[in-house]
């Protein structure tokens, strides 16, 4: 979970010598990455505030790694309520940031900053995107259940790191290179005492023994983003009430999804994950609730094949 977001005024910066009231006046929340065309973030969020009626605006800008710092130099003085963090700047913005939120501080990544004055917070929303996207998507119920986790890079972290408070069974982490795989049940494990955390490699022996018992297989690995490729999981060795959840949202069926679907599980594409970890950077930047109905209907009418 992120912090508790109070629903205030976020306070004002100066502008040119006037101060300016971040809440009312309109501002601009940012995306940085490199590239960023292909975001669909711009169409929810401009969305989101004109159907709240907030007078922000949404930009995404394509950032190359050497102008970080000028960015961040000019940008909190500017009319920034904040920002969106994407591929490959997740890590390198952490130098800019004066506080970091728990999860931003375990993963070591940062995808939203708030700025408040000149103080610039640094949240992870993907891993409580994740949670909440199972949760109401799902209604799925994470306590007392086994989760296997395909993949360890920094996906798999915020997955990992958000579902291991909330009173697993147990967590399989399972990966290419079973070093990276190690060190995240490691990592995972001094954050719950009663879950069973395990690792190995994602080959054939533990994929099945993985599959025997869980209730939630999670693909957080970059293999699928190709649209055509997908790890071969043993679905139908797991319980027929086993859940599979995919985190890459294009296309919106996965191969890894079509073949668990084929096999009669339930699925949830990528899209999930991308809607609730936005609707937390409005509520972190806004202070008030993100319009959900309204963005889910614009990103899955985006998603749709036509
Ligand atoms: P991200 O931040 O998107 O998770 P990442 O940190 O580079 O990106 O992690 C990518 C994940 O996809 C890793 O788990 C990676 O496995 P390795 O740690 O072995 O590299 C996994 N991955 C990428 N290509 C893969 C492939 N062809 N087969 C299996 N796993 C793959």
């Amino acid at each position: 979970m992120i912090e508790k977001i109070e629903p205030q005024t976020l306070p004002s910066a100066p502008l040119h010598g006037r101060r300016v009231e971040r809440r009312s006046n309109p501002c601009v929340a940012w995306l940085i990455g490199d590239p960023v065309s292909h975001s669909l973030s711009p169409l929810l969020h401009n969305a989101a505030f004109k159907k709240v009626g907030l007078p922000h605006v949404y930009v995404p800008l394509r950032l190359p790694h050497r102008l970080l710092r000028p960015f961040f130099g000019l940008a909190p003085h500017a009319r920034t309520l904040g920002m969106n963090v994407t591929v490959p700047h997740k890590e390198a913005v952490l130098r800019f940031i004066d506080h970091l939120s728990p999860e931003a501080k375990v993963c070591g990544a940062v995808n939203c900053i708030r700025v408040r004055g000149r103080r610039l917070e640094g949240f992870n929303t993907d891993g409580s995107g994740f949670l909440a996207a199972i949760k109401k998507e799902f209604g799925f119920d994470a306590r007392g259940k086994r989760v296997v986790i395909l993949g360890a890079g920094g996906a798999a972290k915020g997955v990992a790191h958000a579902l291991a408070p909330c009173g697993l069974r147990s967590i399989i982490i399972l990966n290419r290179t079973v070093s990276r795989a190690r060190s995240l049940a490691v990592n995972v494990r001094t954050v719950t005492r009663k879950t069973i955390v395990e690792s190995a490699a994602l080959d054939r022996t533990s994929m099945e023994h993985a599959a025997e018992g869980a209730d939630l297989i999670v693909q957080t690995t970059s293999v699928g983003l190709d649209g055509r490729s997908a790890i071969r999981f043993p679905f139908q060795d797991s319980p027929r009430q086993a859940r599979v959840a995919d985190i890459v949202y294009r296309p919106l069926e996965t191969p890894f999804l079509k073949a668990a679907k084929k096999a009669g599980r339930r699925t949830l594409g990528g899209w999930a994950m991308f809607l609730y970890q936005a609707a937390e950077s409005f509520q972190i930047w806004t202070g008030q609730p993100a319009p959900i109905p309204l963005m889910r209907r614009l990103l899955l009418s985006s998603l749709r094949p036509d």
